[in-house]
């Protein structure tokens, strides 16, 4: 599933940023060589990472 529609970021890369240490939507996106733009995919990036660091 695409989270960023903007960067065309998918929830697997969140997640992989998220188990590399990212440990919000910007750092995430900064790690994928990217940054938010329209920003609405922030809470569903920052659910995601969330998820993924409660797991780890
Ligand atoms: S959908 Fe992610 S910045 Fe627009």
């Amino acid at each position: 599933m695409v989270v960023c529609v903007c960067n065309a970021i998918r929830e697997q890369q969140v997640r992989e940023a998220a188990r590399n240490g990212s440990a919000t939507a910007c750092q995430a996106y900064r790690s994928l060589g990217r940054q938010p733009k329209c920003g609405q995919c922030i809470p569903f990036a920052r659910a995601i990472i969330d998820e993924e660091r409660t797991v780890a």
